[in-house]
């Protein structure tokens, strides 16, 4: 094999990146052929493009004032809230439920992340944070579509299915699809769970060179989870679900744990407006909290992320006393099928990478691996909300954060945010909360019933779990939970715990309801 022969050379020559196939002369045959095989799949002209564009638009010191001056809050007519439209929530709950037993729903998770945070060396979604049954994300979510699936037969007397496409990337396809195969696809049917693979994109020093993680391996990384569109048109996803008749979708980020996957009031609400995409949201906590916001900027809906504005921004209220800017975007949104695919065909080409900075280790002349302390290139990636700016009509659904928003992020240390321990509480307390509202109550090891709002600082029943107290101060959850076969969002209790008072753990799942006691059954 040789790099002249192939054209490898003069390709590689021309866009400035013949330092690939510097150690060539020292590479085995098979490390060549490898080599050889990774490099031929790269359009190295149109990385260049990439990066220029990337480059060019980042980091520029003017813009947060810019961004500033040409956002607007949401609008009241593209709005619907949980909370402020509880007369309406039964009605869009409905029209989703419908929707779904007519086939019309799937939902698409987001799983190609490298979850260098939480630091895991397997998929994200098989993480176990920890919960009395030991369940994963991914098996949190199977079964929430499973027990949807059976709410809308019960309804409509109809057989459904709700199709569940699986984003992954290069590194965590094959352990994914292994771990549903293992797992029998959560009593899903096994053809409606579809599996496809973003792209891969190298990372570049900050001269635009592609960097080598290996004298014969380039550093690849996954492009972001906007790389989804791109995936979704040369993957045969679009045709596969106009084959199935779906008309609206729900795409989520596998990392948080409370979500509702086909929610059929957020997909009923978006229906019934005619949108073409939308965004469930939550409140923003407090005017620093880092996270990006959606907003209206030069007529079009985006999301603007926390750098890109002032603090002045962040602090400003409506008159009702709200942060202006309280639209805190969850990675949770709607696509009517349509628009997609005008996403997928026409828009996603025009989108910019965006630049993010990393440590990359590299091969220095000599071969050997240098992991740097500081940031050393980039890494480019687009993500799902970039298209928001191309709806027609575009919507906003407010939700409350402790129903629905606790993501997996880091992993546990003391006092950290986003972190198995959070997650594991957040479900646990949303699941006590579902028992005390279906009329059920616990007691303490003395009989004694635990209030339902723990006095701060009181001695709770359940300390066993190691860190005491959850970020925002409160004491651990009383430790329940109940298995998405028996409810998916706090429906169906009163018969299983009304007028019962319970021992923590509990746990209610298909086989009935279990108290387990310290150190056993
Ligand atoms: P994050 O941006 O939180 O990234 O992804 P991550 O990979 O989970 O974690 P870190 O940043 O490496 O620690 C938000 C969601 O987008 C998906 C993730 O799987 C997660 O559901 N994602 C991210 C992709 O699907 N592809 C990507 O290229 C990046």
């Amino acid at each position: 094999m040789d790099p002249n022969a192939s054209g490898l050379l003069r390709r590689l020559t021309e866009a400035g990146q013949s330092h690939l196939i510097r150690f060539w002369d020292k590479l085995s045959p098979d490390e060549r052929a490898s080599l050889n095989q990774e490099l031929q799949g790269i359009d190295f002209q149109e990385i260049n493009v990439f990066f220029k564009r990337a480059m060019e638009t980042s980091g520029s010191s003017s813009k947060n004032e810019k961004m500033d001056a040409r956002m607007e809050p949401v609008a009241q007519d593209v709005l619907g809230s949980v909370t402020r439209d509880r007369g309406s929530v039964k009605r869009w709950e409905e029209k989703g439920l419908e929707c779904i037993s007519q086939g019309k729903v799937a939902v698409l998770l987001l799983a190609g992340g490298q979850g260098t945070r939480l630091g895991v060396s397997y998929p994200k979604g098989m993480y176990d944070v920890g919960l009395p049954s030991r369940k994963t994300l991914f098996q949190i979510q199977g079964e929430r579509i499973l027990k949807l699936q059976r709410l809308s037969e019960e309804k409509h007397k109809k057989k459904c299915n709700i199709p569940w496409y699986i984003m992954t990337s290069g590194r965590t396809m094959e352990s994914t699809k292994d771990y549903f195969s293992r797992l029998n696809y959560f009593g899903l049917d096994k053809s409606s769970v579809i599996f496809f693979q973003q792209g891969m994109l190298p990372a570049m020093d900050y001269d635009g060179k592609i960097i080598l993680e290996s004298t014969c391996k380039v550093s690849m990384a996954p492009d972001g989870n906007g790389g989804l569109y791109r995936a979704l048109g040369n993957q045969g996803i679009l045709d596969d679900m106009q084959r199935r008749g779906v008309e609206y979708i729900h795409v989520y980020c596998v990392d948080n744990i409370l979500v509702k996957v086909a929610d059929p009031a957020f997909m009923g609400f978006c229906v019934e407006k005619g949108a073409d995409c939308g965004a469930k949201v939550v409140e923003k906590s407090n005017p620093t909290e880092a996270v990006g916001v959606v907003c209206k900027a030069d007529g079009h809906y985006q999301v603007v992320e926390y750098s890109e504005i002032t603090l002045a921004t962040a602090e400003k209220r409506s008159a009702d006393g709200r942060l202006m800017f309280s639209a805190a975007n969850v990675c949770n949104h709607f696509f009517n099928f349509a628009f997609l695919k005008d996403v997928v065909e026409k828009y996603e080409p025009k989108l910019q990478h965006h630049v993010a900075q990393k440590k990359i280790p590299f091969v220095d002349q000599q071969g050997q691996l240098v992991s740097p302390d500081k940031p050393n290139g980039i890494k480019m990636e687009k993500f799902v909300f970039d298209i928001f700016q191309f709806a027609k009509t575009f919507v906003v659904y407010e939700v409350l954060r402790e129903d629905e928003f606790s993501p997996l992020k880091n992993a546990d240390r003391q006092d950290g945010k986003d972190t198995p321990t959070t997650a594991r509480h957040a479900l646990m307390s949303l699941h006590h909360r579902w028992v005390l509202n279906a009329g059920g109550h616990f007691t303490d090891e003395n009989g004694t019933r635990v209030p339902a709002i723990p006095r701060a600082g009181a001695a709770d029943p359940v300390t066993d779990d190691g860190i005491r107290n959850l970020k925002d101060g409160t004491d651990l959850p009383i430790k329940c939970e109940i298995s998405p076969l028996v409810s998916y969002g706090g429906e169906g209790l009163e018969p299983l715990v009304k007028g019962r008072d319970f021992h923590p753990t509990l746990i209610i799942d298909e086989s009935g309801v279990h108290e387990l006691v310290k150190n056993g059954v």
